[in-house]
């Protein structure tokens, strides 16, 4: 795909939730002003609007507070960013998609079933181009990857094995004391954070899913697991120290776990002090035994496909930081990757080839962005859609409304398998 400039006019973007993703998304308007403008939002937090407002220079008639009001209007720009929480992603996605706005949604579509298909009907009525946030499908190592498999690297794929470490502290952030933690106000964690394991797991095994198994809980973060004389928030803790879900560890001191974009979900302005009353007074200085969660923190998926292959996954959250692990196991060989190096091991001759996803190209665009995260998924995903609509071709996005609702309906489908210890029969999109 060419990421380089016409003499067509940048593509016009409205942004719906200026948080966390609808800023990293928009700085692909700042990294190539000649494809993409932003020249309208809708956020209602002050602060984070007035922020974006600056930095992307939107005129004032074009900033709302909420949505709708940005709905009301006469269709205002090409695209729109659809970055809202998960639970409000249905409306604005059928208002815009009838306004025929060309979309980006965050995924997950909908934590219902039903709203997930009732967006995909919706965008596919309206004929617009349509691209849900699964960043993982767009990154040069998962192509790497497919391109490996095609060529018959390691033969036909019978069975695959997948790791997601959500990582000890990055679990106490989102899914304990943060957006994500609670189903009854998000969604499952295996829609809100596996829902991109799954539908790569999908993408990378290229058949449809039949049936699906799965067990799993919240194991740790419960509070009969509070130490003696832990406090119920981390600044007032007596054995603070010990843990390693400290909200001190995690987001104050030089040697803090999190990133500026971590940082940034607790306070807009990032300083000590901010971020000191953030932990006194906010949720994330509550003590990860002490928090109204109940996602799982652990959980594995089985999955049966056509014609017989099979994938095993596993989520976790106790494990650092890091990159999915993955190993295919072929017809004719093996396949390992970590999302940097992938090493095929072939059973013709027992060589081994190793390749590095960093050194297929000397100069990468999403890390000389700001834009590098998820593996530069972020870039890619944003570079892909924009691209679809200058040409207006929607065989760009990797995760379209038909495949996006596929994978989703697996995750619904997993979800239900561990809830009632069941096998579920999945039936296609
Ligand atoms: N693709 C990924 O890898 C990835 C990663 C994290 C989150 N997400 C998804 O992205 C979405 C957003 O997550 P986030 O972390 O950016 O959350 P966030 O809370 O930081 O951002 C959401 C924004 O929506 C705004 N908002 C609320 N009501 C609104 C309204 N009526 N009109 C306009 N804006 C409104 C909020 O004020 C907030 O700024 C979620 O669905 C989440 O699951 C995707």
């Amino acid at each position: 795909m060419s990421l380089t400039s016409s003499s067509v006019k940048p593509v016009s973007v409205l942004v719906v939730g200026a948080g966390a993703r609808g800023e990293i998304y928009s700085r692909y308007a700042l990294a190539h002003p000649e494809l993409m403008r932003v020249v309208a939002v809708a956020e209602p937090r002050d602060v984070y609007r007035e922020q974006f407002v600056a930095q992307h220079d939107i005129a004032p008639e074009s900033v709302f507070k909420d949505w709708k009001d940005a709905a009301a209007e006469e269709k205002m720009a090409d695209a729109v960013l659809i970055c809202t929480q998960d639970s409000m992603h249905l409306e604005p996605a059928l208002a815009f998609a009838a306004l025929g706005y060309h979309m980006l949604l965050e995924k997950p579509l909908s934590p219902d079933s039903q709203e997930c298909r009732d967006i995909v009907q919706a965008v596919q009525r309206a004929g617009v181009i349509f691209s849900v946030g699964h960043v993982l499908r767009y990154t040069r190592y998962t192509q790497k990857l497919k391109q490996l498999l095609r060529d018959k690297a390691i033969g036909d794929v019978v069975s695959m094995q997948h790791l997601e470490p959500v990582g000890y502290w990055h679990q106490a952030h989102s899914f304990v004391r943060g957006n994500w933690r609670n189903d009854q106000h998000s969604a499952s964690m295996l829609l809100q954070k596996s829902c991109h394991d799954i539908d790569w797991i999908r993408y990378i095994m290229d058949t449809p899913c039949e049936q699906v198994s799965s067990f799993g809980g919240l194991r740790h973060f419960r509070a009969e697991n509070q130490p003696a004389g832990a406090a119920d928030n981390c600044l007032d803790c007596g054995v603070e120290s010990q843990c390693p879900y400290s909200a001190k560890k995690i987001y104050l001191g030089d040697t803090h776990k999190s990133t500026q974009g971590f940082l940034r979900v607790l306070t807009p302005d990032v300083s000590q002090e901010n971020l000191l009353a953030a932990l006194r007074n906010g949720q994330y200085g509550r003590c990860v035994y002490r928090c109204d969660n109940n996602v799982v923190d652990h959980q594995v998926v089985n999955i049966q496909f056509a014609g017989g292959k099979t994938a095993s996954f596993t989520m976790t959250a106790f494990t650092r930081h890091e990159d999915r692990k993955t190993q295919l196991f072929g017809s004719h060989g093996t396949l390992e990757g970590d999302g940097r190096f992938i090493r095929i091991t072939s059973f013709i001759d027992d060589s081994e080839t190793v390749y590095d996803v960093d050194d297929i190209d000397s100069i990468d665009p999403a890390q000389s962005s700001t834009m590098s995260g998820h593996g530069g998924g972020d870039y890619y995903l944003m570079a892909h859609f924009i691209d679809a609509i200058r040409r207006n071709d929607a065989s760009q996005i990797l995760s379209g409304p038909r495949e996006t609702l596929e994978s989703h309906l697996m995750v619904f489908a997993a979800e239900r398998a561990r809830r009632e210890c069941a096998v579920i029969a999945v039936h296609s999109a």
